[in-house]
């Protein structure tokens, strides 16, 4: 079994020819975590996974891996195993062979390799498939290969980079699905990169948001988009993504308010980060779950009319899409009421499930 290993990066700096790609970034990877780094292309993702693998030289600051200061250290000496995005198996050798490859070139007894080739085939559906060669197997069973490369090495931490994003929608949800059961079953520490937010919400036990090589906010998937740190990550996460209203608080009624022209939500319950400043523009970010539209409006909450300008029918839901004086409001509809593009339709929001944010630092208030 793979030892329980902790990553610990410490004021990370990685210049990428003139550039600074990353600078003074901290990562806390507990042993048995399943973190998934997300973030728009560009952001650094790989660039951070590479560095603990050992690829890429820091500038500045240290990684630690299982309690070892392993910034400096080979990647073969650091207990890491890394899939790629594009599989690269040999193509002249069957998967077994493939499989067992890097074990034969470190001169692994040969029962040992016997071993860990079933294991890794076992845990993968690889079995029936063992004498094939790469050309013969389907997307989806060349990444299953790729991964039981990196698990015959029984690494403390497995790195996968965007590993599933050369399948086609149905085999990535299967093989997603794997991967977890995978991990549940290891234990093993395992550091993902994806730009998909299902991956990241689906996989991680806690996700990192990255932007500009800046992690945004670390959490678990349900604090994260819940609880969003600023307005980049509101917007980032959810399909379609947080709704935002810009207006301002205000105390009237013995009660707090965040106004617009046109609707009062009650935010006297809110869990404020510091005092709230009165007066200062701030946004109010709603996910499209927590608008209710047409016949789910309901009595009590924050209410107001819009123009309905889209259905979008998804199967077990629809989303409405409302014109709000000139802002586009998407809300989550369970109802199957016929509804009519065009004409004034009522909705209503919940203050209990709001965000606040300044408006001009984008921080979550
Ligand atoms: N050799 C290089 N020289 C200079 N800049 C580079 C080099 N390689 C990458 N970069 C820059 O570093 C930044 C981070 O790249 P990285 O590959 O880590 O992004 P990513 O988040 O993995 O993106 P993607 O989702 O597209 O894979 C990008 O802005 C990229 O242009
Ligand atoms: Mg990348």
């Amino acid at each position: 079994m793979a030892n329980l290993a902790n990553v610990a990066v410490r004021n990370l700096r990685i210049d990428l020819g003139a550039n600074t790609v990353i600078d003074d970034l901290d990562l806390d990877v507990r042993a048995g975590e399943f973190v998934v780094l997300l973030g728009p292309s560009g952001c650094g993702k790989s660039t951070l996974l590479h560095s603990i693998a050992g690829l890429i030289d820091v500038a500045d600051g240290s990684i630690e891996i299982g309690g070892e200061d392993m910034t400096w250290a080979d990647p073969k000496d650091r207990g890491v195993a890394l899939v790629f995005q594009s599989y690269a198996l040999y193509p002249t050798m069957n998967v077994e062979r493939n499989l067992s490859f890097a074990l034969r070139i470190n001169g692994t007894p040969k029962d040992e390799i016997e071993r860990r080739v079933k294991r890794a085939a076992d845990m993968l559906q690889l079995g029936p498939l063992l004498t094939r060669k790469p050309s013969q197997l389907s997307g989806g069973q060349r990444q299953r290969v790729a991964i039981g490369r990196a698990l015959v090495r029984e690494a403390d931490v497995f790195l996968f980079d965007e590993p599933l994003s050369n399948l086609d929608a149905k085999l990535r949800t299967e093989l997603r699905r794997e991967l977890k059961q995978l991990h549940q079953q290891l234990g093993a520490t395992m550091i993902y990169v994806t730009h998909d937010q299902v991956e990241a919400m689906t996989l991680a036990t806690r996700m990192a948001v990255m932007k500009g090589g800046v992690i945004q906010q670390f959490g678990t998937p349900a604090e994260v988009y819940a609880r969003p740190d600023n307005l980049f990550v509101a917007t980032f996460l959810g399909t379609p993504p947080m709704n935002l209203l810009r207006g301002a608080l205000e105390a009237g009624d013995g009660k707090l308010w965040f106004r617009t022209p046109h609707l009062a939500v009650d935010v006297t319950h809110y869990a404020f980060r510091g005092a709230p400043d009165f007066g200062r523009a701030c946004v109010l970010g709603v996910r499209p779950e927590d608008v209710r539209a047409a016949g789910a409006v309901r009595a009590g909450h924050s209410a107001s009319g819009g123009r309905l300008t889209l259905i979008e029918p998804m199967g077990n839901h629809r989303v409405l899409w409302l014109d709000y004086h000139g802002v586009q409001i998407a809300s989550i509809d369970q109802d199957k009421a016929p509804l009519v593009s065009g004409t004034a339709v009522p909705f209503s929001l919940d203050g209990a499930h709001v965000s606040l944010f300044d408006e001009e630092t984008g921080a979550r208030l």
